[in-house]
């Protein structure tokens, strides 16, 4: 069984962007040693565009090699002319609106995302599924999450989206990794207890 990962920027006090998602105040932490981190360990998190820019295209995928996110964090890549923003990997996107797909790379998930996502990690792959976001559809599917890999960039915003739209449900987590960065960032690995 593959994992689902839930790879996340969130501040410290655990927000993954402002009241309406914005999470452009996170972009400068993304500096030269943090950039080198992301390709070396997970260069497919980085949307194609980015990987274009940065002339890593050709990277292979290390951890994931499928996507998951919610209509409205697509939404963001989509309304800049982008509907492919992770063409390097298998795309999923969970919509109750998008009639049809915008592009041939893209799944639109309709119904049972949960369903979906469980036929998603029992697939026969070596590589994991990189749960995207955001808030709504990793509070839909915070039971399917095996792992969480937080990056915390060192600012507290007061309010914000939460990384989970869910309700009170204590799951506990194992810590695998700390790495703290130069800039005050920190990426934390964890993985569900069962
Ligand atoms: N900090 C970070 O690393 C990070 C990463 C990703 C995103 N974000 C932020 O997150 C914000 C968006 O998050 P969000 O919580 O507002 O929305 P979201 O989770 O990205 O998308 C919500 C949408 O997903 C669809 N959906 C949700 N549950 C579904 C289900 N069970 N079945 C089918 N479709 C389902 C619905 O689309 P329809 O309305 O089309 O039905 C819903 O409106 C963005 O502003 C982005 O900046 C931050």
């Amino acid at each position: 069984m593959r994992k689902l990962t839930y790879f996340i920027a969130c501040s410290i006090d655990g927000f993954i962007g402002g009241p309406d998602g914005d999470a452009s105040f996170m972009y400068p932490f993304v500096d030269e040693e943090f950039l080198e981190f992301l390709k070396e360990e997970y260069p497919e998190t980085i949307p194609t565009q980015g990987r274009r820019a940065l002339g890593i295209d050709d990277l292979p995928n290390k951890r994931f090699d499928t996507v998951v996110q919610g209509r409205a964090s697509y939404d963001l890549a989509l309304k800049e002319g982008n509907s492919s923003p992770y063409a390097h990997l298998r795309e999923y996107v969970a919509s109750r609106t998008l009639a049809e797909s915008p592009d041939p790379n893209v799944e639109i998930v309709s119904a049972d995302l949960a369903g979906r996502v469980r036929e998603l990690k029992a697939e026969d792959s070596a590589l994991d599924i990189y749960l995207c976001g955001g808030s709504v559809v990793a509070g839909e599917l915070v039971d399917e999450i095996d792992e969480l890999v937080i990056k915390t960039y060192p600012v507290v915003l007061g309010t914000g989206m939460p990384m989970f739209a869910s309700g009170f449900e204590v799951s506990e987590f194992a810590t695998d990794s700390v790495r703290s960065f130069g800039n005050g960032a920190v990426v934390r690995t964890y993985h569900r207890k069962r």
